[in-house]
């Protein structure tokens, strides 16, 4: 199933010189050690914290490592409230490529959160722009503290593919045909063509937002995002927007092809 494409709509854009924040991490366990640091730390400081959590393989070394932190330094997330980035549609949470089975898993469990404070994407609703609409209400509701971020192809965040107005707020997505080859065939997954995701204005609302990326094929999407146009050909140059809320935690291999110019 696909929807009828969107033309993203001709942004204004203030030019903005300044990057982002950037730390470099020796390896990919370093960087994921920073990361989850500063999400604890933001926890610590803000313990009803609200908090966007990214799925994918990138994130599952950092919430390990903040798992391992709750149980070392006794930090609770037990007041934190937890929300999707975004979800595959249709996706039933037990099929392995499910963000929401994902989350219960290495978040939601680990964390402790508990149920009320979960705020699960349905993938499987009977109407996902109906879905879409209610997580978009959701997340009116109260501003959200950090989002946490990783990027795919072409410079996606959370599934707003590249053309995708920069001001859109929850939707539903088609995935990009770069996305569902990654997915079908380099990860060898069936996900569908469609997702839920929380669009680029949602992502720009939070207070902090951070985005951790390994390797090289990382680092030249973040590449073209940090120096190339601002534009949503490139969704993750919507960052720039507000460089001094975002964070990048990036090991050396992603960093030396990210800032090369
Ligand atoms: C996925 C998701 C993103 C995720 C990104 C990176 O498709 N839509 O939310 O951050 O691509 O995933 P991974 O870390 O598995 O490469």
């Amino acid at each position: 199933m696909r929807l009828p494409e969107q033309q993203a709509a001709p942004v204004e854009l203030t030019p903005v010189n300044t990057l982002p924040r950037i730390e470099i991490a020796a390896t990919i366990e370093e960087a994921a050690r920073l990361a989850a640091g500063r999400i604890v730390n933001i926890v610590n400081r803000d313990p009803y914290a609200a908090i966007t959590y990214a799925t994918g393989q990138t994130m599952i070394p950092v919430y390990a490592e903040v798992a391992r932190l709750l149980t070392a330094n006794g930090t609770t997330f037990v007041n934190t409230e937890a929300f999707h980035l975004d979800e595959y549609f249709p996706t039933d949470p037990s099929a392995a490529y499910s963000f929401v089975g994902y989350v219960r898993e290495k978040i939601f469990g680990p964390f402790g959160i508990p149920l009320a404070q979960r705020h699960e994407m349905d993938g499987l609703a009977q109407d996902p722009i109906a879905e879409a609409a209610r997580y978009e209400a959701l997340l009116a509701s109260r501003p959200i503290s950090l989002a946490i971020l990783g990027i795919g192809p072409g410079g996606h965040i959370g599934f707003n593919e590249q053309g995708t107005p920069f001001d859109i707020r929850t939707h539903v997505a088609n995935l990009a045909e770069e996305t569902i080859y990654r997915d079908h065939e380099e990860r060898r997954l069936a996900t569908p063509e469609l997702a839920i995701t929380q669009g680029i204005g949602n992502i720009l609302d939070a207070e902090q937002i951070i985005l951790v990326a390994y390797g090289s094929q990382k680092g030249e999407y973040l590449r073209k995002a940090l120096h190339g146009p601002i534009t949503p050909d490139c969704p993750a140059s919507a960052l720039r927007l507000a460089p001094d809320r975002v964070t990048l935690y990036l090991d050396q291999e992603a960093a030396s092809v990210a800032l090369s110019t």
